[in-house]
């Protein structure tokens, strides 16, 4: 696959809470291509926290320990860490990356139209607007991806679940963004309208919209059918990433087959390895356990596993941390 849009090299950030760090990310390199990349993993796992750093917007008590994350743009290398916030948001935010962030359809006061919800974003990228121009943009980008542009003109109680997460994606995207980060955009949603959300989204790259999609979820099925490429998080890492179909026929990692076979699904080959569930829960990103965080509750913890780290290795297209997969 072609460029790459955006790439993090061993990037790390904590929330610092009292004298206590929780290590939300903890060491993530990961290149981002024009492509979907799926990030699913549990609740707790770092993914908002990834997104944060992916865009750079870092705020207390979430502090960034170290790391790269740079951004190719037109031939030039950026390099997001030494740029600051106020800069970010003139400069980069909603025009180079952009977010629709956990629960942001919730979010809109339900007492201001669209459309000034549009102009406020856009007042937080521009010194000065148009705000005829910008309306107008609205409206076809409203169009364009399938609801009528007099929406803009309702307040979000009018507006039903799946038609206020598209008007969020419609003006996360107003300025063609070449990075779009989706954070649980259908989690609230019912299944129908969880689909048509999932097609919009979709279709943002198809329409050449945007370049790159990062879609964050929790769920797994859904991560099948939008991504081309799936990232797994586990305890502020990744612990296995390669393409959709790949990681699906065959996971490698354990925690990755145990996400994949508790999901009640039609895939024959899956049902045939049997429904299973990942016992215990997500660890502790204060003070997590010692050597590879999953050893608590992985199934085929060896010897080494709770006194050394597995690392992020290449296996052919794929990248595992676990010990079964090194040789030794
Ligand atoms: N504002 C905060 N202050 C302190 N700790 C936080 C804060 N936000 C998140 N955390 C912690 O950081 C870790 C990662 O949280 P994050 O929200 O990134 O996870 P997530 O994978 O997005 O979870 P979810 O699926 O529930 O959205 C968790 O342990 C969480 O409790
Ligand atoms: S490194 Fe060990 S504990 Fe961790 S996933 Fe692999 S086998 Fe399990
Ligand atoms: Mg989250």
């Amino acid at each position: 696959m072609g460029e790459t849009i955006l790439e993090l090299r061993d990037t790390k950030a904590y929330y610092i809470i009292e004298k206590n760090f929780v290590r939300a990310v903890d060491g993530v390199s990961l290149e981002i291509k024009d492509e979907i990349i799926g990030i699913v993993g549990e609740s707790g796992s770092g993914k908002s926290t990834l997104s944060n750093v992916m865009l750079m917007s870092i705020k207390r008590p979430l502090t960034f320990m170290g790391g790269s994350v740079k951004l190719y743009t037109n031939g030039n290398e950026l390099e997001l860490t030494n740029i600051n916030r106020e800069e970010l948001q003139k400069k980069i935010w909603g025009r180079e990356t952009s977010i629709i962030p956990q629960s942001a359809m919730n979010a809109l006061m339900p007492t201001k139209r669209i459309r000034s919800y549009i102009l406020d974003v856009m007042k937080s990228h521009f010194e000065e607007i148009d705000e005829k121009e910008i309306i107008e943009k609205a409206i076809n980008r409203f169009e364009e991806i399938g609801i009528s542009g007099e929406f803009i003109n309702r307040y979000p109680f009018e507006l039903s679940g799946g038609m206020k997460q598209r008007a969020v994606i419609a003006v996360a995207t107003l300025l063609n963004p070449r990075l779009l980060i989706a954070d649980e955009p259908t989690s609230a949603l019912d299944v129908a309208t969880q689909k048509m959300v999932l097609k919009t989204i979709k279709e943002l790259k198809d329409k050449k919209i945007v370049k790159s999609i990062v879609f964050i979820t929790h769920d797994i099925a859904t991560v099948r059918q939008i991504a081309d490429k799936m990232v797994v998080m586990y305890a502020g890492k990744i612990i296995e990433e390669g393409t959709t179909d790949e990681m699906v026929s065959e996971p490698l990692h354990p925690y990755t087959k145990g996400l994949l076979f508790s999901v009640v699904t039609p895939e024959p080959e899956v049902k045939r390895r049997g429904i299973t569930y990942i016992p215990g829960t997500p660890p502790d990103l204060i003070n997590p356990p010692p050597g590879c965080r999953f050893h608590p509750r992985c199934p085929e913890r060896m010897e080494i596993c709770d006194k050394e780290e597995p690392l992020l290795k290449n296996i052919n297209q794929r990248r595992v941390a676990c010990f079964l997969y090194e040789k030794r």
